[in-house]
């Protein structure tokens, strides 16, 4: 749907004119669970996005449509649901009740939301919705909250009301995604540097069409295990808060000592922060060997050591490798499922999408979704 369907929709079904915001999906090149170790991570927005249109309402209800999601919900801002409600709408539910707790006083408000950004498949619709939702609901009662800060305070709904413990990557990237450029995003400081993509570099995601059960449970208990380590870690030192503060060299010293699954969880996240600040200069440096070894790496050490890959993804990936115009791939997102992301020569895209898409429906009876990205920017308001 476009922003003048979009509009003409809602005024259909609200008989007045809304102001629409859009917030994009994103893929992250690389640093990968990190951000919930106060680490580094490297995303950048994609041309996937999330419209929010919205206009103020008289009352105090908010009203949250969609025409591709099932059910439309009335809300009272003053008597909002405790806790989640199991609906899509919870992610505007809970930037609603964030905002009201930080002391927004909302307006009443109809909503009407489309998104484009797959589901499911590891490219942050959440996170755009959030984001898009929030700037919409602060348009009406014109607040001016800083882009970071928007992005805080809707990594804080989606951990508190929602329910998932996710880190500050998607909604940051959301909210401050530059055309052209990933970021490179210290997690603990919230300082970014905007790192150039190459202008002769497409970002083609691959689908696998997959998302295994496990997911939601295994990311939280990957966090319970980093916290472990922390545990473990700073009881040797105790300026250590974080496995952002172990060193290779402290974990080489001690790793002997940790339970195998803990080492090899807090291996990952150690070595994935060294190669995510390298990978950010390579990248500037224009060196793209050096950039698809390092995603290799991740790859793997995602698949070994943080065993958050699955076989549609190792499959999706050796699919791409020796295909002409391949610069450099590697799951992307949470994982078991989802998407790989990889960097490809522009004078190949499509032939390369064609290629990957062949040979992963041949070897696992699935057809894929393959997309040809650029860098987009972050939030807007449209109209
Ligand atoms: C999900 C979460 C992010 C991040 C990634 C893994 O996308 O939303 O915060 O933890 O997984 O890197």
């Amino acid at each position: 749907m476009q922003v003048p369907e979009l509009s003409q929709r809602f005024e259909e079904l609200f008989g007045t004119r809304p102001r629409i915001f859009r917030a994009p999906g994103r893929v992250n090149l690389i640093g990968e669970h990190t951000d919930y170790n106060e680490g580094f991570v490297m995303p950048a927005a994609v041309g996937f996005s999330t419209f929010v249109a919205i206009a103020a309402r008289p009352d105090r209800k908010l009203v949250v449509h969609s025409e591709q999601f099932p059910g439309n919900f009335e809300f009272d801002l003053d008597h909002l649901p405790p806790q989640r409600t199991g609906n899509w709408c919870d992610y505007v539910l809970g930037v609603a009740t964030v905002l009201q707790q930080q002391g927004h006083q909302l307006a009443g408000a109809n909503m009407l939301i489309h998104g484009e950004i797959p589901i499911g498949a590891g490219l942050s619709s959440s996170a755009a919705i959030e984001v898009a939702s929030a700037l919409a609901l602060l348009s009406l009662v014109g607040g001016n909250v800083p882009l970071p800060e928007v992005a805080k305070l809707c990594r804080q709904a989606e951990n508190n009301f929602v329910g998932a413990r996710v880190g500050i990557m998607d909604q940051f990237v959301s909210c401050m995604g530059k055309a052209g450029h990933a970021i490179l995003l210290d997690c603990r400081s919230l300082q970014s540097k905007l790192v150039p993509i190459p202008a002769n570099l497409r970002l083609v995601v691959c689908n696998t069409m997959v998302k295994h059960d496990l997911a939601t449970g295994a990311y939280n208990t990957r966090r319970a295990e980093c916290e472990e380590g922390v545990r473990y870690f700073a009881s040797h030192n105790l300026r250590i808060r974080a496995l952002r503060d172990v060193s290779p060299d402290l974990l080489d010293q001690h790793g002997r000592d940790l339970p195998a699954t803990i080492w090899k969880r807090c291996c990952h996240v150690v070595r994935e922060n060294q190669r995510t600040v390298e990978a950010a200069r390579a990248l500037a440096d224009n060196n793209l060997v050096r950039v698809r070894e390092l995603m290799r790496m991740s790859h793997r050490s995602l698949r070994d050591l943080y065993e958050v890959s699955c076989r549609e993804l190792d499959i999706m990936l050796e699919a791409a490798e020796d295909l002409p115009g391949f610069c450099g791939g590697r799951m992307t997102g949470g994982g078991f499922g989802g998407c790989t992301v990889n960097l490809v020569c522009h004078e190949n895209p499509i032939e390369f999408a064609t290629r990957v898409g062949e040979r992963y429906q041949r070897a696992t009876g699935i057809t894929p979704q393959i997309y040809t990205c650029s860098a987009e920017d972050g939030v807007q308001a449209l109209s």
